[in-house]
């Protein structure tokens, strides 16, 4: 059964029946031109984007269930703990004379003193408790062997939180070389919180090493498979591609952290552990086992239909993290490792790597057409780098298509460098663009590309996701505009090849990063509201698109909001505090002699001292505001004065609310960097840092859509806002079936009528299918105790017409498909 579908409270198709009606009180009118040919939609337009963050590999998507299972971990016995039933005494240690291989160099030994009855060993309890279902088999392997002159047996136990045993196995013959031996464990009961126990029953030493346990139940019954649940609700996506292995781990913070795709090929024992760039002090033992790597992933690509878009590190680590770069006269391993990536997806079974795919169970070729060079990297110290790799892989695959990196942001200045290559002659067939951005972003940039030059490379957005205020929810807000800005990659097909939203995975309790498209726990799955609007665009992606006219009122006052300031992990005080209008009309002046003076604050410590609002706690996104949500047109000034701390000031303006702060972030990035944030603002950082102990006179001036920021007189930065429409659509024809596709957004709060004339549509039926995404509340978001918060409802739609009008509600993503007979 396809677990995802239980999930989803979809209503069944007919019982829920769309009225036309023109009650709304905005109104909006499209022109679907029907009648001409349109721009073919690439199949890759919507996939996905995987990266192992948030334990989105090992833990998550990956189905092995015994965490730490080779003792690799920089914590060796992470995850495992003594087991000593009743009267049983012994000794666990990590070892590593004699290992299983050079790549797997250490193991355990228990060494049992006195046995007991149940004998000495250790337990296991997986990602946080192992799920195991009654009925369901488990695939337990293990690489064990005996001292010389001891004869000593296994005992391995699944048990529950209570010591209940759900399934058992022995093992005799251990010899005194390594042996794998294998066991199906078939579960007593349904519980979310096994342990894995192993024990040895006789007095002597024993070694262990790959301790495993698979359920028999993965992604296509596959062994080392994937997560069942998980990769069907990838497969369900029906993605065109799948982007994979990040993101920053792909560069790695060091060389040695660098992710090189030949330690994640061959048998999992062999596999060469890393530790992962996410790693945080939330989540101080994570790591990468590459149990899930390279040949997985190109087998996981064909089993659902998508293009495999691997990223190859290009000779350098992270520079987010200011990680080195690889000398340029010592990057030829680097450059050999993506050609013998390519030989081994695509190469002939004579060929070297061809051969080891070949071995691996897959002869025919995995037909990779794309690859990556690079995560998010930039400037002249990329380009370096990527031109040697360009000219060596086209030299020997031309007809592979090579896509560059941008940089990590959607227009600052280390994306204007990528770009000003790729006009001067820099060839790269696709650019990869990433942003993380305010949803306000995607309104207003819903047509980037319709002025990208169609000469130029094609566009891969790798990365995309609207961050919904300082809490970054994953809420129905975040997905509207995700869906509005997706409607402008659709009318833009002819330039944007791929677009993927990112980060795919998240595991509640053990995520460095959010929003994220799908979270999970042990044994549940949370489908978020942005998973449902790709899911919309993706599972009705057409053929061709058509041109489409909107004439649809923009929102009022779409530069508008309160004034305020914050600090992030700094002490910080502001005085002088005035807002003032273009007639000079003071609308605000601070008079901090009254206390708090009408401030409303999130986080940290206000207090009043001697006329100025200080803030004494070291925290993140500490903020206070004051104002008028409506206020436009203003100039904003106050000084500002930095007590301690690593960074400097957060000064909000435009503020619709508190937790929607736009802000002149100065001196942030542990005060290297100025820059605009939040709202529609593109960052643009400038090199900045702000001295402790010094009065600064800060000035922000507000006209219409531009923004200016001064530091101590000195404009700092410029910006323009560009207004929001109320309104957005697209619309395709979906030629298998013979149907249009419309895809209407309304993405506030305002019911809206649409007037849609389909221009030369021919024979329509009067009966469509509706799927609306949508909830009263823009801030809703789905639990894992509640999945189906937001979720797509399925009906019918009455009264298609040549032009017909129907209602949206408000917060709302409406797909029709329209049968033309
Ligand atoms: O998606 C999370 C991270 O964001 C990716 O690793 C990186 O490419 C980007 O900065």
């Amino acid at each position: 059964m396809n677990h995802l579908k239980t999930l989803l409270p979809i209503l069944v198709l007919g019982a829920f029946v769309v009225m036309c009606h023109d009650a709304a009180a905005a109104s909006a009118k499209i022109t679907v031109h029907a009648d001409q040919p349109g721009l073919a939609v690439p199949t890759t337009l919507h996939g996905l984007f995987f990266e192992d963050i948030n334990y989105g590999a090992d833990g998550g998507l990956y189905a092995e269930l015994v965490q730490n299972r080779s003792f690799e971990d920089r914590e060796p016995l992470y995850a495992w703990q003594e087991a000593a039933p009743g009267e049983a005494q012994g000794r666990l240690t990590v070892e590593s004379e004699s290992p299983l291989n050079t790549n797997n160099l250490h193991f355990l030994r228990l060494e049992v003193v006195r046995p007991g009855e149940g004998g000495y060993g250790a337990v296991n309890a997986g990602f946080d408790g192992i799920v195991l279902r009654a009925g369901d088999d488990y695939l337990f392997s293990v690489y064990a062997r005996r001292r010389a002159g001891d004869s000593v047996a296994l005992r391995v136990v699944l048990e529950d939180d209570r010591g209940r045993v759900l399934a058992s196995t022995n093992f005799t013959g251990l010899g005194p070389d390594w042996k794998k031996f294998e066991a199906n464990l078939a579960s007593s009961a349904s519980v979310t919180n096994a342990r894995l126990v192993v024990l040895a029953t006789q007095t002597g030493v024993v070694d262990v090493d790959m301790v495993s346990l698979f359920p028999k139940k993965t992604f296509r019954g596959r062994r080392n498979g994937l997560r069942a649940d998980l990769a069907q609700a990838l497969a369900d996506l029906k993605p065109g591609f799948f982007r994979f292995p990040g993101g920053c781990i792909v560069e790695g913070l060091d060389f040695a952290n660098m992710y090189r795709w030949k330690d994640t090929i061959g048998d999992v024992a062999e596999r060469k552990q890393n530790w992962n760039v996410w790693q945080n002090s939330r989540s101080p033992e994570y790591n990468q086992t590459y149990g899930l790597g390279f040949f997985e992933y190109f087998q996981f690509c064909e089993d659902i239909g998508a293009e495999p878009v691997p990223v190859i590190n290009c000779g350098m680590c992270c520079q987010a993290r200011k990680g080195p770069p690889v000398p340029l006269d010592q990057i030829g391993p680097y450059v050999q490792d993506a050609l013998d990536l390519v030989e081994f997806a695509n190469g002939p079974t004579n060929s070297v790597w061809g051969a080891r795919r070949a071995a691996l169970g897959h002869p025919a070729p995995f037909n990779l057409k794309f690859l990556a060079v690079g995560n998010e990297q930039w400037q002249q110290v990329y380009f370096d780098r990527y031109d040697v790799f360009y000219r060596a892989l086209k030299a020997k695959y031309p007809e592979l298509n090579i896509i560059s990196s941008s940089g990590p942001f959607p227009s600052d200045s280390l994306w204007r460098f990528a770009w000003n290559k790729f006009r001067t002659g820099t060839p790269a067939e696709v650019v990869d663009e990433h942003y993380y951005v305010a949803p306000r972003w995607l309104f207003e940039n819903v047509n980037r590309y319709d002025s990208y030059d169609r000469h130029g490379p094609k566009i891969f957005v790798g990365e995309f996701a609207a961050h919904d205020g300082g809490p970054r929810r994953n809420n129905l807000r975040a997905a509207l505009a995700e869906a509005a800005y997706m409607t402008g990659l659709w009318k833009n097909a002819d330039e944007v090849l791929m677009a993927s939203y990112a980060p795919l995975f998240g595991k509640v309790g053990h995520d460095q990063w959010h929003p994220n498209l799908i979270w999970f726990d042990n044994s549940r799955v949370e489908l978020t509201p942005s998973y449902f609007a790709q899911a919309q665009f993706a599972q009705n992606r057409p053929e061709v698109v058509l041109p489409v006219d909107i004439e649809a009122p923009n929102t009022p006052e779409h530069h508008a909001g309160m004034i305020g300031v914050g600090a992030w992990n700094t002490r910080v005080e502001y005085k002088d505090i005035r807002v003032t209008g273009p007639d000079r009309q003071v609308r605000y002046a601070s008079d901090f002699s009254r206390g708090l003076d009408g401030w409303k604050t999130a986080g940290g410590d206000w207090t009043v001292v001697d006329g100025a609002l200080r803030q004494n706690a070291i925290g993140e996104n500490i903020r206070a505001v004051v104002g008028d949500p409506a206020w436009t047109n203003y100039t904003l000034t106050l000084k500002a004065r930095k007590l301690g701390g690593s960074e400097g000031f957060l000064v909000l303006f435009q503020t619709p609310d508190i937790d929607h702060p736009v802000w002149w972030n100065l001196g942030g990035w542990k005060n290297t960097e100025h820059s605009l944030q939040g709202g529609g603002l593109v960052e643009n950082q400038v090199r900045g840092s702000i001295e402790t102990n010094r009065w600064y006179d800060i000035r922000i001036e507000l006209q219409d859509g531009s923004v200016k920021a001064y530091l101590d007189g000195k404009l700092i930065h410029e910006a323009d806002r560009k207004p929001v429409s109320t309104f957005y659509a697209a619309a395709g024809r979906d030629q298998r079936v013979g149907e249009l596709v419309l895809q209407l957004v309304n993405p506030f709060a305002e019911a809206m009528s649409v007037t849609v004339n389909l221009a030369g549509a021919g024979h329509l039926s009067p009966t469509a299918r509706i799927i609306t995404l949508t909830n009263p509340d823009p801030d809703a978001e789905n639990s894992l105790a509640q999945p189906g918060v937001v979720a797509p409802r399925q009906g019918v739609f009455n009264g298609i017409a040549p032009q017909f009008t129907c209602a949206l509600e408000p917060y709302s993503l409406t797909t029709l498909r329209i049968p033309q007979n």
